[in-house]
């Protein structure tokens, strides 16, 4: 299409109210929250940024579709054709269906992992790393160094540092080594996607050294978006194509299906070696339920096959991509400092550089989650040290590496109206920037503490 304006490729058939309030009411909803926007109430939300997984829009062929599961515990209709699409698209031979990504993850690493043993990626996502960790193996990322850069342009900065990769296989070997991980598009490294190049060296190096080598699949038709616009030679390759190539390069995959599957529950896990599928398996029926069904019902394997269809849609990952690309164009554009170029799911704002005069240890990156909130109503999620930081032992802050602020945009389900919206809070941001005080942390747990943490404004 020749116009400017991002068109969104679907007519809303039901909507879910947006109830407005007022900045003095956010401010005390906030309160109530203890600065802690995981413990709002989303009612309360105007734009929820929070995350992409899970949150999507299904389609009005999704929800028809879902009448129409078959609950049987045994060889249900609705399995065999999420089955059958899984399979055409991923060309695995065993497909086992579980309630999320984490499921799947839980299965294939605590199966492949243990203590000794060594995972590599270009960056584990944190459910990925924990299950690794969980079983006492270790989770070894090596993003190319560009990633590094928060501002530096690159068309693939989620790729996996080919070098780094050579010399722990040679360092470790396939005994040692549990699998080679890469996760498109890179989420934790700013939704940033993985060149197929990179991908085929990553598989050509795993073979040579004898080591599994999986996909964390979750945003693979995002990934081929880039790949098919950026990289010489897939210009003319559809979308699918481009991601039935990559599972090519493999020895299976975990996905969750909450991103690019379309839906709200759902995953699975797919195989190429039975060896590998059937002790899985074994797990799935321990943990997750039955092979037909794993933690599914039949109503959302049947939203899942059609999902996985409708995600690879040329007018949809046009409009999905150029709308959050809009987004941090228009936020560069007024200053707002980011992780360049802008990934496939959500826009990473920098915010130390946002707020310099915020020291670290007054957590930059949850005064501009709580601003964004009492702004303009918008949830958003704080990467930085409420998340990651650690105490050393005087119980000083050891800051992350980075004070992110993602703002991840749900599927098919804010319109651009929304996404102006988003812009224009940033522009009253911008402009109360020097107002803005850090917090203190009143209260936390030793394990993710930022889910209950409870906050304070720092004097
Ligand atoms: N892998 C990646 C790359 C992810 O982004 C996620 C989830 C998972 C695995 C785990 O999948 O949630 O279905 O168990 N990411 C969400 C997010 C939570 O907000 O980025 P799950």
């Amino acid at each position: 299409m020749k116009f400017k304006t991002i068109f969104e490729p679907f007519k809303i058939k039901s909507v879910e109210p947006i109830i407005m309030s007022s900045e003095e009411e956010r401010s005390l909803f906030l309160e109530e929250a203890n600065f802690n926007p995981f413990q709002l109430h989303s009612k309360d939300i105007l734009i929820d940024f929070l995350t992409d997984s899970g949150t999507s829009a299904m389609s009005s062929k999704q929800w028809s579709a879902i009448m129409d599961g078959d609950e049987a515990y045994a060889g249900s209709k609705s399995w065999l054709k999420m089955e059958e699409e899984v399979k055409d698209l991923t060309g695995f031979e065993y497909i086992l269906p579980t309630h999320q990504g984490r499921a799947g993850e839980r299965i294939l690493y605590g199966y492949l992992g243990g203590k000794g043993k060594i995972f590599i990626s270009n960056t584990h996502f944190d459910t990925t790393r924990a299950n690794i960790e969980f079983s006492g193996a270790e989770a070894i990322d090596i993003p190319i160094a560009e990633s590094a850069e928060p501002m530096l342009s690159h068309p693939f900065k989620g790729n996996m540092d080919t070098d780094k990769l050579k010399e722990l296989l040679k360092k470790y070997g396939s005994k040692k080594i549990g699998a080679v991980i890469m996760t498109v598009t890179n989420n934790s490294g700013g939704g940033q996607p993985v060149s197929m190049k990179n991908a085929i060296e990553v598989s050509n190096l795993c073979k040579k050294f004898n080591v599994k080598f999986f996909l964390d699949c979750c945003r693979i038709a995002e990934n081929s978006y880039f790949i098919k616009t950026r990289e010489p030679g897939y210009i003319n390759l559809s979308y699918r194509n481009i991601a039935k190539e990559m599972f090519a390069l493999c020895d299976g995959c975990v996905m969750s299906a909450k991103k690019d599957g379309l839906v709200n529950m759902g995953g699975f896990l797919a195989l190429k070696d039975k060896e590998l599928a059937d002790a899985c398996t074994n797990l799935l029926i321990i943990t997750e339920g039955f092979v037909t069904y794993g933690g599914l019902s039949g109503r959302d394997m049947e939203a899942i096959a059609l999902g996985l269809r409708e995600v690879f849609d040329e007018d949809y990952l046009k409009y999905r991509i150029r709308s959050t690309e809009y987004l941090g164009e228009m936020l560069y554009k007024m200053g707002v400092p980011l992780i360049w170029p802008i990934g496939g799911h959500a826009v990473y704002i920098d915010a130390r550089s946002f707020y310099p005069h915020i020291p670290v240890d007054k957590y930059p990156g949850q005064a501009l989650v709580c601003e964004l909130y009492i702004k303009g109503g918008i949830r958003s999620v704080e990467i930085g040290s409420v998340m990651f930081g650690k105490y050393d032992k005087k119980g000083n802050l050891i800051p992350a590496p980075n004070e992110l602020v993602r703002l991840a945009i749900p599927r098919r389900v804010y319109t651009q109206s929304h996404i102006e919206y988003v812009i224009e809070v940033f522009k009253i941001l911008i402009e109360n920037k020097r107002d803005v005080k850090g917090f203190v942390i009143t209260e936390e747990s030793e394990f993710l503490r930022h889910f209950t943490a409870k906050f304070k404004h720092a004097e």
